[in-house]
């Protein structure tokens, strides 16, 4: 059985990319690798790029390669390359976004290595957008004080996803492996201060054998945990596994309370969660009310383009104070000539819903769109765990503090993919043997009752993230929410150690996790900041700290 997906994913991965490949790996031992990198988006496969040629790796992808969050990115890249612009200015920015809670010394190694991943995408081939004078062509989007963000239309993940995919089909030391789904980190068998990592044990989804892959290297670049809300821009592989099993690994965690709703998802019977780029903002698009008011100006100076969680937190308050379903994004006012060519998916596939976005302005509302907080890693990606690396949505390295400006994302999975490669590579001399492996205990049975219980709880943990832990927020509805948290834990660890293990089990385990991770983090935080909006708090704290948890914290509890 496969879970009803509650979001439509807007444009499904590239068929012709997705059968299963082994490459010819130079594997004399079957489910020996150097490094094995769990995703298939931009930080994944940026990493195995990275890596030099000799290093055995293998990639898993729970889906097809290009499922991923990455595919469906329609902004861009943000990178300083207008002679206008500066580094100091998109540090600024990204700080001002932020909302305090930035770490200088990421926010200053990602930005200063954007222009190395610009050379990394055009090197491996990625086609983006030119101006006029055959230069890249840089949009505009909320939060940044200058036109940086490359893009290839407004189709810039597809593009990525496509062309990187491609390369690594053609790396013959690189074993791709779809449909398959990491469910643990091994540890080497003493599970002490010194124990380090030995391999994934991860679920076929094909034939459903549990399969044990081993290698003293372990790259986590698994996404977010937006699903985790009822709405989401994000495709269903998004349930937090790579946080979830860090954790369980060890690992400390931080800043979970951010998770950024993105404000123009389409809100549309048959395209639920679709979402509506904020390059068209930048291009120029109005908010509206019903009545035709263009109501941002009255929220914040910068209107239509301040920052996120402002624009999410207007919506959320205009539709609460009308009683409406959605507000309205308008572009009309716009040389039709001007919206197609800047626009051309979102065109094309709204006119298949009924929407000429050059003469109809487009209904939209607020969706769970990113994951800010997650698994604690240094500059160079390495986690709490000797050998474990977190990459991209799945980290957090102090770039987006309260709140993430846009198209920084993927600048993040580029700039840290490469540095962990290159730890990586200094590491793997040093390694130690990975023969030892415990084996997975699989003396399980089927349950009868087992798809049916999974589904009743994920319908309920979406519905109680939505309505408790969404855009505005409160204590009592935080610790009603933990309350029933605790209840679906319970539930599914009883499944989790006495039934046969399937995906659906592994994504719900892990999205339970997560979101307890969510509640207790914005717990946590006595003030609202950035993206965490609490009205018993709603000051901000004159020093900020980040929300951290480490694993002995709560797991018992
Ligand atoms: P993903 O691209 O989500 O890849 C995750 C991978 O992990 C997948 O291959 C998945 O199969 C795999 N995986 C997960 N769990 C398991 C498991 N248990 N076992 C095996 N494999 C697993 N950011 C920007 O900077 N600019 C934009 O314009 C932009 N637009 C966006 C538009 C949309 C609709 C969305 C959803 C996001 C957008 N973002 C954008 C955010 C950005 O796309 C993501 O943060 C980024 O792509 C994340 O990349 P990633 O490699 O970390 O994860
Ligand atoms: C968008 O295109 O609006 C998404 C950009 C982002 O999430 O960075």
């Amino acid at each position: 059985m496969s879970l009803p997906p509650t979001s439509t994913t807007p444009i499904s991965g590239d068929p012709s990319l997705s059968q299963t490949t082994h490459s010819s790996t130079p594997d004399s031992q079957p489910g020996l690798y150097d490094v094995i990198i769990v995703g298939s988006g931009a930080a994944g496969l940026t990493l195995a790029l990275s890596l030099p040629s000799h290093v055995r790796v293998a990639i898993l992808a729970k889906s097809v390669l290009t499922d991923a969050s990455t595919y469906y990115a329609q902004g861009g890249v943000a990178a300083v390359l207008d002679e206008t612009d500066s580094t100091d200015n998109h540090i600024q920015d990204t700080l001002v976004a932020g909302a305090g809670l930035c770490h200088l010394d990421a926010v200053t190694f990602t930005v200063e290595h954007g222009g190395d991943a610009v050379k990394f995408l055009l090197a491996q081939g990625v086609r983006f957008t030119l101006d006029d004078d055959e230069h890249l062509h840089l949009t505009r989007e909320g939060g940044h004080s200058h036109r940086r963000i490359i893009h290839a239309a407004d189709a810039t993940g597809m593009a990525i996803s496509t062309t990187l995919v491609k390369r690594v089909r053609e790396c013959p030391n690189v074993t791709l492996l779809e449909n398959i789904a990491a469910i643990d980190v091994i540890l080497t068998k003493q599970a002490t201060a010194t124990s380090r990592v030995a391999g994934v044990y991860a679920l076929d989804l094909t034939t459903e054998d549990v399969l044990t892959l081993r290698a003293p290297f372990v790259a986590l670049a698994c996404g977010g945990a937006s699903k985790a809300y009822l709405y989401t821009s994000n495709p269903d592989i998004a349930t937090g596994d790579g946080i979830a099993m860090a954790w369980r690994a060890g690992c400390r965690v931080a800043n979970l309370e951010f998770n950024q709703f993105h404000p123009t998802c389409l809100y549309h019977p048959q395209a639920r969660s679709f979402l509506i780029t904020e390059a068209m903002r930048g291009e120029g698009a109005y908010l509206r009310l019903p009545d035709g008011e263009r109501f941002m100006p009255r929220f914040d100076e910068r209107a239509e383009l301040a920052p996120r969680d402002v624009v999410a937190r207007a919506i959320d308050f205009e539709m609460k104070r009308l009683g409406v379903r959605h507000v309205w994004l308008d572009i009309t006012h716009k040389p039709a000539a001007f919206v197609k060519d800047h626009f051309p998916m979102l065109y094309s596939r709204l006119l298949e819903l009924g929407i000429d976005i050059t003469k109809d302005m487009i209904p939209v509302v607020p969706a769970a769109h990113y994951t800010c907080g997650g698994v604690i890693v240094d500059e160079h990606s390495a986690t709490d765990v000797p050998g474990l690396y977190a990459i991209g949505e799945t980290s957090f390295t102090g770039l987006h503090g309260a709140n993430r400006m846009a198209s920084n994302s993927l600048l993040e999975c580029f700039v840290y993919g490469m540095s962990a490669a290159k730890h990586i590579t200094q590491q793997l001399p040093l390694a130690p043997p990975v023969n030892d492996v415990p084996l997975w205990d699989d003396a399980r049975a089927q349950h009868p009752d087992e798809d049916v219980v999974i589904l009743q709880n994920w319908d309920e943990l979406r519905h109680f993230m939505w309505n408790y832990v969404g855009i505005v927020r409160s204590t009592k509805r935080l610790q009603r929410a933990l309350n029933r948290i605790q209840m679906l834990k319970n539930e599914i660890e009883e499944y989790y150690t006495d039934y046969l293990i399937s995906k659906n089990l592994i994504e719900l385990r892990n999205l339970v996790l997560v979101s307890e991770m969510i509640v207790r983090c914005a717990l946590l935080r006595k003030e609202s900041r950035g993206l965490h909006y609490t009205i018993d708090f709603p000051a901000l704290n004159d020093n900020p700290e980040d929300s951290i948890l480490i694993p002995p914290d709560f797991l018992s509890q």
